[in-house]
């Protein structure tokens, strides 16, 4: 089987992508029946081998290089955190090409990528989200929700709506940072949220099919610093303080049931399909909101993904490898 890893992408997230592609190229390596390409997407769309050597995909389910040569590709594992690949333009392209590909479609992907969407399906589906005020535009009238709403809550989280990794996402506590903060986010997006600030425990699960079967893993736990928010640096530098637990403590069976049905039905109702990664914040008077639905979660070192597949008993190479096969069969 010919597979194709494609990673980097036009997005904020391109360098995280290639440390998920370094995770999932060491997790194939190993698979007798599955020879894994890699190529790097930049920003103009454009795929480069290792060599530097350039690339496209072509409709006849080929990897075409400047020479001509061509590589037949039976599977994508499209690995872009963010545009083109989690947004799901990537994913029409390979539905429109007829090649099967790891993760969910393109609807799913647009829908849960942008965090103003993803809250109306949430709100559709029933299911709790924190409260927002939704602003498209940098006027003065839009401005004033944001005002108003910053002088309600008393801290408030600017939001661009496109973004991951924290890219875009400032805490904001009074109205000289949100000049600044709106100024930011929407330089990266068209649509800005502004939501409440609240005292969180950020609680993940993996939600993924195994076997035909949908696993639904108890939530772990990632744990910002007191002084900050679980922030791109707080995600990928060095420095980072963060800690990261595979399985959270001190839930009760409730919230565990909780988590597990609204994981279930966002699972559903978002038509999700092969992996996500389902965030919740856990609020200190009890209430538990759901954040946000990746559908193509980190797999950096720090990333829960990875670890709480195998904290269920599952083999990440076995788990792709399997859909791989099955996908193509
Ligand atoms: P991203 O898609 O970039 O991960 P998130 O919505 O998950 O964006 O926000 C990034 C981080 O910001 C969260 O993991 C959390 O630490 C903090 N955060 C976001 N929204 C809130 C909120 N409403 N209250 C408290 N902390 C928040
Ligand atoms: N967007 C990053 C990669 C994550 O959620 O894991
Ligand atoms: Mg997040």
């Amino acid at each position: 089987i010919q597979a194709l890893l494609i990673c980097g992408g036009g997005g904020s997230e391109h360098d995280v992508s290639l440390r998920t592609a370094d995770f999932i190229e060491e997790q194939l390596q190993n698979v007798s029946d599955i020879a894994l390409t890699r190529v790097v997407m930049d920003a103009s769309g454009r795929l480069s081998d290792r060599n530097g050597g350039v690339h496209y995909l072509s409709q006849q389910r080929q990897l075409v290089a400047e020479d001509g040569s061509t590589r037949d590709v039976h599977y994508v594992v499209p690995a872009i955190h963010g545009y083109p690949g989690e947004t799901g333009d990537l994913q029409s392209q390979l539905e429109l090409f007829g090649i099967p590909y790891f993760g969910c479609g393109p609807e799913a992907s647009k829908l849960c990528f942008n965090k103003v969407t993803t809250k109306l399906w949430l709100t559709a589906l029933g299911i709790d989200n924190t409260p927002y005020q939704f602003l498209f535009s940098n006027s003065e009238e839009e401005i004033a929700k944001a005002t108003m709403a910053l002088r309600q809550w008393g801290a408030v989280f600017v939001k661009a709506s496109n973004q991951g990794s924290s890219v875009g996402c400032f805490r904001v506590t009074n109205e000289e940072q949100m000049a600044e903060a709106l100024t930011q986010a929407f330089a990266l997006s068209p649509y800005v949220l502004v939501e409440k600030s609240l005292k969180v425990r950020e609680l993940e699960v993996a939600a993924y099919r195994y076997a035909g079967e949908l696993v639904i893993t108890p939530p772990g736990e990632v744990c910002a610093p007191e002084d900050t928010f679980y922030s791109y640096e707080e995600k990928y530098a060095e420095a980072s303080r963060a800690r990261t637990f595979v399985e959270a403590q001190g839930l009760s069976q409730a919230q565990l049931a909780w988590i597990h049905e609204a994981s279930k039905r966002a699972f559903a109702g978002l038509q999700l399909k092969d992996l996500s990664r389902i965030d919740f914040f856990l609020t200190d008077d009890g209430n538990i909101y759901l954040n946000e639905v990746n559908t193509f979660p980190g797999m950096t070192p720090i990333s829960m993904f990875p670890k709480m597949l195998a904290h269920a008993g599952h083999n990440f190479s076995e788990y792709l490898s399997s859909l791989i096969r099955q996908a193509i069969a």
